[in-house]
C-alpha cells in the first residue's frame, strides 16, 4: 500500500512539475509565431534581393528579438517613442496622417515617414539615400534629437539592464552581453522578414484574381505612364528623381548627400506597394490624397532645372484615366502583410 502511495505520490509531483513548467513563459511575447514560419521568402518573378542576412543568419529568435526591440520605446531617451510610434503596422509601416515625422516630446522632424516593407531589396535607406546598410540605419533615429534622442551606449545600457532581454538574446546569439552591434541585427532580421507581396495586383499576376475594367485600364495607363519610374514588380526603379514638387528646393534630397547640382531636388523613387494605406504622400507629406497627386502629376509639375524629362509639361489623363490609375494603386494593398500576426507588436494589450 506504502508503495503505491509513493508510486502515486511521485506522479503527481511529476504532472505537477509539467504543469508547472508549462506555463513558465516569457510573460512579455503574447502572440507565439507560427513554428518554422521565418524564412526570407523571394517572391516569383522578383530579382534577388541585396540582403539576404549574410553575415546575420535570419532564426525565429533573432526575429522576435528584434521584433520586441522595434516595439520597445525604452530606445527612447525618455521611454516614449519606439520605432513603431513612427512606422505602423496598420499602415504599412508608414505614419498615417503625419506629414513629417513626430518624435519625442511631440518634436516635429523635416520629412515623412516612409512605409517599411521588402527593405531587402534596396541598397539606400531614407529619401535622400543617405543610408546605404540595413544593419546601420537604426543608428539615424535613436540618436536624431527630434526622433528618439538617445545616445546608443544608453539605449544598449536599458536593453542589458531590462532582464526581460536576457533570455532573448541569449536564445538569439548566444549572447549575455547586449551590444549595439547585436541589437542592430536583431532589428535587422526583423525589418528584412517585412515582406509585401501578396496583394491583388499579384494574385492577379499569378492567374488567382481578375481586375475589373477599371482596374484593368488603370494599370495599362500606369505601365505607360508611371513605370519608368514606380517600376513593377517592386514599384521603384530605386533612383533619385525629381518629380516636379517645386523650383525652389526646401529641402535638396539627394543633393544634400551627393552635393551635386543635378541631383539637387531630387528624391528616392517610393515604392508604390501599399500606397492607399500610407497617406499623406511625398518626402514631405504634402498631399493628403491620391487624387491629390495624380492632378499633381497631371497640372502641377513644376519646371526646373533637374526636373525628370519624362515629367516636362506633366502627364497627360483624362480625369476618368486618373479615377482607373487610382483604382490600379488600390490592388497594390497587401491585406495579409498588414494583419500579418508575426509583424504584431508584442507589448500590445
Ligand atoms: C520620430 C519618427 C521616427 C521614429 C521614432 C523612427 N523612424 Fe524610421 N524613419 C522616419 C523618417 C521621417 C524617415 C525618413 C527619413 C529621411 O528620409 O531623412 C525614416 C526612415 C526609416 C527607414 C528607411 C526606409 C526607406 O525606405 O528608406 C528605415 C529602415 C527606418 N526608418 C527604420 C526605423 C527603425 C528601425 C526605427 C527605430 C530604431 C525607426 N525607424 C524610428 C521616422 C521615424
Ligand atoms: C520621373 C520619375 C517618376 C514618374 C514618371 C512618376 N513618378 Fe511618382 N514619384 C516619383 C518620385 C521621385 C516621388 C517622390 C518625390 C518626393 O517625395 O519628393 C514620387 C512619388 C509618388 C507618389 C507618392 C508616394 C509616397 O509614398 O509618398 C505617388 C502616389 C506617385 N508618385 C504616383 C505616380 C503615378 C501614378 C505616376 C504616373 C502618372 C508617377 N508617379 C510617375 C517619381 C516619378
Amino acid at each position: 500500500m506504502k508503495k503505491y502511495k509513493f508510486i502515486l505520490f511521485t506522479l503527481l509531483s511529476a504532472i505537477y512539475i509539467i504543469a508547472l513548467n508549462s506555463c513558465d513563459v516569457d510573460p512579455v511575447i503574447k502572440n507565439e509565431l507560427p513554428a518554422n514560419d521565418i524564412h526570407l521568402v523571394i517572391p516569383n518573378g522578383w530579382p534577388y534581393p541585396h540582403y539576404n542576412f549574410t553575415g546575420n543568419v535570419l532564426t525565429k529568435d533573432g526575429f522576435i528579438l528584434g521584433r520586441k526591440l522595434f516595439y520597445d520605446p525604452q530606445l527612447s531617451r525618455n521611454n516614449t517613442i519606439s520605432c513603431g510610434s513612427c512606422h505602423q503596422h496598420f499602415a504599412a509601416f508608414s505614419h498615417l496622417d503625419h506629414k513629417v515625422s513626430h518624435g519625442i516630446d511631440g518634436k516635429l522632424g523635416n520629412r515623412n515617414a516612409p512605409a517599411l516593407f521588402n527593405l531587402n531589396w534596396q541598397t539606400n535607406f531614407m529619401w535622400d539615400g543617405g543610408v546605404n546598410n540595413i544593419e546601420v540605419q537604426p543608428l539615424g533615429p535613436i540618436s536624431n534629437p527630434v526622433e528618439m534622442d538617445q545616445s546608443i551606449v544608453n539605449a544598449v545600457n536599458k536593453i542589458q539592464n531590462d532582464v526581460s532581454y536576457s533570455k532573448l538574446f541569449k536564445d538569439a546569439f548566444g549572447a549575455e552581453k547586449v551590444t549595439s552591434q547585436l541589437i542592430l541585427k536583431a532589428l535587422a532580421q526583423f525589418m528584412g522578414m517585412l515582406v509585401s507581396s501578396n496583394s491583388k495586383y499579384d494574385l492577379y499576376k499569378q492567374g488567382l484574381a481578375t481586375l475589373n475594367a477599371s482596374e484593368l485600364n488603370g494599370l495599362n495607363i500606369f505601365l505607360a505612364k508611371c513605370n519608368t519610374c514606380h517600376t513593377a514588380p517592386l514599384f521603384t526603379n530605386f533612383q533619385y528623381k525629381n518629380n516636379g514638387l517645386d523650383t525652389v528646393y526646401k529641402d535638396p534630397g539627394r543633393g544634400r548627400i551627393t552635393l551635386l547640382e543635378a541631383d539637387s531636388g531630387t528624391f528616392k523613387v517610393p515604392s508604390l506597394r501599399n500606397v492607399a494605406l500610407t497617406r499623406p504622400y511625398m518626402h514631405d507629406g504634402r498631399f493628403n490624397t491620391l487624387s491629390q497627386v495624380l492632378d499633381h502629376y497631371v497640372s502641377g509639375v513644376k519646371n526646373s532645372t533637374t526636373l525628370s524629362s519624362e515629367l516636362i509639361g506633366g502627364v497627360i489623363l483624362s480625369p476618368l484615366e486618373k479615377l482607373d490609375i487610382i483604382s490600379f494603386l488600390n490592388t497594390l494593398s497587401d491585406n495579409t502583410f498588414i494583419h500579418d500576426a508575426r509583424f504584431n507588436d508584442p507589448f500590445a494589450p
